[in-house]
């Protein structure tokens, strides 16, 4: 299959629907991340997505929507739904609803629920609106890797898979949308994103973080959300997540860069732009300013999809604290990691010679 890249337009949403409406998949931008969208009451359609991407059939797909009616008849809005979606849409926030049985088995993975988000970005927005669907579609990349947040990277991932590709340049936010369950009790924050838990617990009074956002799910555990079971974002090399002081942090990743390369690994720091010119020998990726988290989370897919590009084998990275957009930070750049961390002092302790270590005495 010839995989074409249109800039979005006109001429563009309207083959883009058209290519829709015959049950056939279209990638297009949102504010978070790319998605690959077929018509969601489409049954032969949906599972294409699945194909496309690798995807297990027990992983459901979100819902997008232009305007709350299309709700009508697919799902009940829970009470606690309708200040979310009237402070949040259109936005980066995603609300699992009770679905009834109109929507499609494969597009819940017969869940009693469906997940729903109206997307802000204007060529998402419109595209809705030309084709008049509900459009099921996850994130644009294949099964595991890091979620596209260009035209470009979704080509690499889908070239010859899909007919279409919207080109609406590179996506805001750059992480995929808080997803959240107000059909159960107290409010749980599935997958965090750039609708922060704050924000949320300001419209909601209480809301709850899901323990595996910060933590491999246990062996035995049952997700909360079945694309937490899922192996995501990992690179090929390893990634170590180096955590502590900031000028312990920059010596520890200098000094662990040293090692790997002199053993012979293809290795590299991500850190942040501030400390780009002391890491220059480290051959360093930039993750945005330290006090910029949302520019890390902007920036957070592109560096990882370069990791394998460039073959890296042994990659170390700061952190950002794990609060506001900067906890969707780190239940990404964590798992991409395997949540493996080490602390910098004990990382430069280790490596002091044996006199100058601290000791208890
Ligand atoms: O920003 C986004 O959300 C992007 C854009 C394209 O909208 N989409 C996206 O989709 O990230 P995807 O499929 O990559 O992630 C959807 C997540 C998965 O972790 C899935 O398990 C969860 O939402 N999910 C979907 N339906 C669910 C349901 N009924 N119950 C629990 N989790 C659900
Ligand atoms: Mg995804």
């Amino acid at each position: 299959m010839n995989t074409q890249v249109l800039a979005a337009g006109e001429a563009a949403y309207t083959k883009a629907a058209e290519l829709l409406r015959q049950g056939q998949l279209v990638a297009f931008p949102t504010e978070t991340v790319y998605g690959l969208g077929a018509n969601a009451l489409d049954a032969g359609a949906v599972p294409e997505i699945f194909r496309a991407k690798g995807r297990p059939a027990d992983n459901p797909l979100i819902v997008h929507i232009h305007d709350e009616k299309q709700l009508d008849g697919l799902c009940t809005i829970p009470e606690a739904a309708r200040p979310l979606m009237r402070a949040f849409w259109p936005g980066p926030l995603t609300i699992l609803m009770p679905r009834t049985p109109r929507i499609p088995d494969c597009v819940t993975a017969s869940l009693p629920t469906v997940a729903i988000r109206m997307p802000s970005h204007p060529v998402a927005r419109r595209l809705l609106q030309v084709c008049d669907l509900p459009v099921a579609a996850p994130s644009a990349n294949r099964s595991g890797k890091p979620s596209p947040t260009t035209a470009a990277h979704v080509l690499e991932d889908m070239d010859g898979r899909i007919p279409l590709i919207l080109d609406g340049g590179s996506c805001d936010v750059g992480l995929e949308s808080t997803v959240i369950d107000v059909c159960h009790g107290t409010p749980v924050i599935l997958r965090p994103g750039g609708i922060t838990e704050d924000m949320l617990r300001e419209v909601l009074g209480t809301v709850e973080v899901a323990p595996s956002v910060l933590r491999p799910l246990g062996e035995h555990e049952v997700a909360l959300s079945p694309g937490m079971r899922y192996r995501h974002y990992a690179p090929e090399g390893t990634i170590t997540l180096i955590d502590g002081d900031e000028a312990d942090v920059v010596r520890a990743l200098k000094l662990l860069y040293e090692q790997a390369a002199e053993d012979g690994r293809n290795a590299c720091v991500l850190c942040f732009t501030e400390h780009m010119q002391t890491l220059e020998a480290c051959h360093p990726h930039d993750l945005g300013s330290i006090h910029e988290p949302g520019q890390t989370a902007h920036r957070l897919f592109d560096v990882l999809r370069s990791l394998d590009d460039e073959q890296m084998r042994v990659i170390y990275s700061e952190v950002v604290p794990a609060h506001g957009i900067g906890l969707a930070v780190m239940n990404r750049l964590g798992r991409a990691a395997a949540f493996r961390t080490l602390h910098a002092r004990d990382v430069l302790a280790s490596a002091a010679p044996a006199e100058n270590r601290p000791s208890d005495q």
